[in-house]
């Protein structure tokens, strides 16, 4: 940034910015939304223009000054408070005074506001996309792993066996509602503020509802004080990533623990090693996805805190909100990514996870539920269980116990179906509940699974197309002035 005084269109010589100069200016973190607000500028201007507050002539001036400081780019603006000023101070310095009529009937308040969502509704469609590639390998390797039969956990002690592809269908599952978290946020998103100028109108005849279709905004923020001071649009966004980077963690620490256990090996490519034990590889990759729910909770941290007491309408507090959103929602992102390509690449050993499927006598609720079936109160049949899960965990330790507790199996079972209950796979495949982990009922769930990715995929294209149709409006309209 030149060190010279300002001398932006805004400040002029007063407010010169002083030693705070520095402190005041969001120029170099508006970069991010340098090209949101030159698209802002042109649907102001063209509006400007067909409702005859300026000539067409004036427009075609401006939006000459705006393609001209596009190709500029954000590093060649003179500097300024913040790139709304800059932009509009490039392009008086290149058209003269009549660019100075570019900023008339707005503010930045509704200016910026504009800008953020504009810019942040497309972050979110690059996250959406990215779960949802990550939702799609879910389903893939699900089915892959439908009949791998592994070791299931509660309190991270052996509980019931399951398989590979229930577990992860199980994320699948949760990353489906962060889908539609993100989705709502982006719906929530996509409304525009522009025209509400400062925060109370104005006598010009705008027209709001055309420029928010040049933009491709889906509706107008009506209430022009709400319109300019409106930012849970980042607060509902981060508290969406903050939760899909909590569903993150979880899986990465799995895939931590099923490493340490030989239970999976992850590839190289997301596994490190230590500078000093040559024999190490660790999970480096994963446990960075699982710190970045740290990340994520202190972006909406610092969003619900900057934003909290506001009073109406705009004050300068805001500059420093959104800030948390475009880093949790970059970081998030990656992390996604990041967690996508561990689990799509990491090894699954069968054998291993057989060896200990049936560890910690987790078969037991199985044979619980077959007394049960049998006709014994399940209460009964599970105190019985658990004495013989004191015994030896196996067939004559249910026998005994059963002897001690005056209970006579045979009454209430087929000696083969003990068998079948104390062997893991069967105990898997017994339990083919709406939503268990039978393979059957897994290649069910990876039917409805399957198809809600597709519709998400739907719904994310009908979005993404609305966004490109106001790209090709707008362009369009500013092709017919310049
Ligand atoms: N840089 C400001 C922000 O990011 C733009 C709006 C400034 N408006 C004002 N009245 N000072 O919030």
């Amino acid at each position: 940034m030149s060190e010279e005084p300002a001398g932006d269109v805004v400040r002029g010589e007063r407010f010169s910015g002083g030693p705070a100069r520095g402190f005041l200016s969001s120029l170099a973190a508006d970069e991010r939304i340098f090209r949101a607000d030159l698209q802002v500028d042109r649907a102001h201007a063209v509006m400007l223009a067909e409702q005859g507050i300026v000539t067409d002539a004036e427009a075609t001036e401006i939006l000459r000054g705006l393609a001209a400081v596009e190709r500029a780019g954000h590093a060649d603006l003179p500097d300024g408070e913040d790139v709304h000023s800059a932009i509009e101070t490039a392009v008086i310095d290149r058209v003269g005074p009549v660019g100075g009529k570019m900023h008339t009937g707005r503010s930045r308040n509704d200016e910026v506001a504009t800008c953020l969502r504009h810019r942040l509704r497309s972050d979110i469609v690059e996250t959406v996309e990215t779960v949802l590639a990550f939702r799609e390998s879910l389903c893939a390797l699900a089915e892959r792993e439908r009949e791998t039969t592994m070791p299931g956990f509660t309190h991270l002690q052996f509980a019931q066996p399951t398989t590979v592809g229930h577990y992860l269908l199980s994320y699948e599952s949760a990353l489906a509602r962060d889908t539609e978290r993100l989705l709502a946020a982006f719906d929530r998103t996509n409304r525009s503020p522009l025209g509400a100028a400062a925060f109370a109108g104005t006598t010009f005849d705008i027209d709001r509802d055309r420029t928010a279709e040049l933009l491709g905004f889906d509706s107008v923020i009506e209430n022009s004080t709400d319109a300019v001071s409106a930012r849970d649009f980042l607060t509902e966004t981060t508290a969406a990533l903050a939760t899909l980077a909590t569903t993150l963690s979880g899986i990465a620490e799995d895939l931590i623990i099923f490493a340490s256990e030989g239970y999976v090996e992850l590839h190289d490519d997301y596994a490190s090693t230590s500078s000093i034990m040559p024999q190490k590889k660790n999970p480096d990759s994963l446990e960075l996805v699982r710190a970045v729910a740290g990340d994520a909770s202190a972006g909406l941290d610092g969003l619900l805190t900057t934003l909290k007491g506001l009073p109406r309408a705009y004050n300068r507090d805001l500059q420093r909100a959104h800030g948390h959103a475009f880093e949790t929602i970059d970081t998030v992102t990656e992390a996604t990514t990041v967690a996508a390509g561990a689990v799509a690449t990491a090894d699954w050993d069968a054998d291993v996870l057989a060896d200990e499927a049936g560890e910690g006598f987790s078969t037991a609720t199985g044979v619980a539920d077959l007394l049960a079936a049998g006709g014994l109160p399940f209460r009964t049949a599970h105190e019985l269980v658990a004495r013989a899960a004191e015994q030896g965990a196996d067939r004559a330790a249910i026998e005994s116990a059963a002897a001690e507790s005056g209970v006579d199996l045979d009454e209430y079972i087929e000696p083969t179906a003990l068998d079948a209950a104390l062997d893991p796979d069967q105990s898997v495949a017994s339990r083919d509940s709406y939503g268990g982990p039978a393979p059957e009922a897994v290649a069910s769930a990876l039917d409805r699974a399957t198809a809600d990715v597709a519709d998400a995929q739907a719904a994310l294209a009908a979005r993404t197309e609305t966004l490109t149709e106001g790209e090709t409006l707008l362009e369009t309209e500013v092709a017919s002035y310049v």
